[in-house]
This record gives structure tokens, C-alpha cells and sequence, in this order.
């Protein structure tokens, strides 16, 4: 796994979170990294980390939910750094936080072509890109992929769809050497929790690390242990799995 030399991961939703721990992780495995995001100054911030690593970087905008704008980052990724061997399709949104009555239609779509309709995106042109026998791709769903939750309807809906899509892509191309899994984190600290308002309000943390029985809540950086793991070589007869990176919450 040290030895993702001359090797290049795709990382979305780089600019923040566990996008941006991934993408310094594979710098630190060797790879080459392309990051990519709609947030620019956050990618910028992401690049200068990777650079701190030996490899190159190479920083593309772009929205996952716009084909287009996917095709373009996998023909650019190509086109400079020569490969594409591991993609961590990561980008996504939390979507407002109320009941399935409430919601609108237009969060419902918003929420489904970033969260779901995006990582389809990135695999349709991911897969033809990748080398036979040897790519590997690393969907990120969420423990509320594998259980319900009130007041996340839509994030719920599609985190539970893109475990479907994975385990379906993975029967379709495992045959021919691209491997493809999932990974559920449980809550983790990044922006998107403080936008939920879940580690800005003191009684909301501690009630959501209670739900955990390691009794606090993740970080980026062991969510990328898993990711990179998973995606290298070291682990070469998983396809199709969701792997769990949640503190027990799964286990109640
Ligand atoms: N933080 C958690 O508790 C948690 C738990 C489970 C799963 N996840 C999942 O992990 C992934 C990363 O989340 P995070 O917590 O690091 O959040 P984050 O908000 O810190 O990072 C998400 C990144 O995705 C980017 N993004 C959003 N929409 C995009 C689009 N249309 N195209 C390209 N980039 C886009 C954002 O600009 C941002 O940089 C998400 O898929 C999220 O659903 C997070």
C-alpha cells in the first residue's frame, strides 16, 4: 500500500472533510492526485497539503451532478497525469434537515443529483478510463445508507441507492479487474456537520456521540485510512462491500 508510486486517485469533493484527508492520504501512498470540487479556494487550500508530498496535483472544478462537467474531469485527469488507477467518489450534500412531508421537490432533486445521480456520473466515465486489472473505485455513503433517519429523507433515500448502485457495478465489472466498494462513515467532524448544526450546539454533539459506542464522533483522517485502504491492493478480493468506519453505531 506504500507503493502507490506512478500510481493517480481521483478524490471529489476534495476542497473539505474527508475528501480533502483522502487525497493527502494517497499523496502520502505516492500516488498522484487529481482533487476536484465547485469550492476553488477550498481546493486550493487542498492542493498546497498535497504538495507538501512528493507527487503531483492536479485541481479540476467541477459539479458531479453535470455530465459534462464529470467527463471533463476523468478526459482531464487522463490527459495530465497520464492514468487513472483509484477514485474516491466522495462529493455530496447534507440537504436541509426536515420530514418527508415537508420536504420540496426541489431539495428532493437537489439532494438525488449531487448524493446519487452524481456517483453514477463519476463511475460511467471512471470505469472506461481505468486500466484492465488493476482499478479500484470508493463510492462514500454513510451509515444512513444502511438505516433510516428522521428528518433526512432524501440523503437517507440515496445514500441507501448508491449502496445499490456499488454492489451492482461491482457485479458488472469485478470480472475484468475493477473493484468497487462503499464506505459508511457515521459522524464524522467536518463542515458538514456544523452546517447541520450538529457540532455547533453543545447538547446536539453530545447526544449524536452517544449514539456511537466508541462515545465520540469520527474524524477525516480515519475515514481516509479506510478509503485508501480499501481502494489499494491490499485488499484485493473485496468488491461490492459497504465497510463501516461508524464507531459501532451500526452494531445497536
Ligand atoms: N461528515 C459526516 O458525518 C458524514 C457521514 C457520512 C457520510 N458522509 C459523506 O462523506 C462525504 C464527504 O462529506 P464531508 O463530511 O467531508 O462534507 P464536506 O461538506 O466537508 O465536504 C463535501 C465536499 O463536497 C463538495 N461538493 C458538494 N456538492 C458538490 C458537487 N455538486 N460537485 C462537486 N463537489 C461538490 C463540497 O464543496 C465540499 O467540499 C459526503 O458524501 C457525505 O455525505 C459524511
Amino acid at each position: 500500500m506504500d507503493t502507490m508510486n506512478n500510481k493517480v486517485a481521483l478524490v471529489t469533493g476534495a476542497a473539505s472533510g474527508i475528501g480533502r484527508a483522502t487525497a493527502v492520504l494517497f499523496a502520502e501512498k505516492n500516488a498522484n492526485v487529481a482533487i476536484s470540487d465547485v469550492d476553488e479556494e477550498g481546493l486550493r487550500k487542498t492542493a498546497d497539503l498535497v504538495k507538501e508530498q512528493e507527487g503531483e496535483v492536479l485541481s479540476i472544478t467541477a459539479d458531479i451532478s453535470k455530465a459534462d462537467e464529470v467527463e471533463n474531469m476523468i478526459n482531464k485527469t487522463v490527459d495530465h497525469l497520464g492514468r487513472l488507477d483509484y477514485a474516491c467518489n466522495n462529493a455530496g450534500i447534507e440537504g436541509p434537515m426536515t420530514t418527508t412531508v415537508e420536504y420540496t421537490e426541489e431539495d428532493w432533486d437537489r439532494v438525488l443529483n449531487i448524493n446519487l445521480k452524481g456517483q453514477w456520473l463519476c463511475m460511467k466515465y471512471e470505469i472506461p478510463a481505468m486500466p484492465e486489472n488493476g482499478g479500484s473505485i470508493v463510492n462514500i455513503s454513510s451509515i444512513l445508507g444502511k438505516v433510516g433517519f428522521a428528518g433526512a429523507p432524501a440523503y437517507t433515500a440515496a445514500k441507501h441507492g448508491l449502496i445499490g448502485l456499488t454492489k451492482t457495478a461491482a457485479l458488472e465489472y469485478s470480472e475484468q479487474g475493477i473493484r468497487i466498494n462503499a464506505v459508511c462513515p457515521g459522524f464524522i467532524e467536518t463542515p458538514m456537520l456544523d452546517r447541520a448544526g450538529i457540532t455547533t450546539d453543545k447538547e446536539t454533539k453530545k447526544q449524536t456521540e452517544s449514539l456511537h459506542p466508541i462515545g465520540r464522533l469520527g474524524e477525516s483522517e480515519e475515514v481516509a485510512e479506510a478509503i485508501v485502504w480499501i481502494a489499494s491492493d491490499k485488499a484485493s478480493f473485496i468488491s461490492g462491500d459497504s465497510l463501516m468506519v461508524d464507531g459501532g453505531y451500526i452494531a445497536r
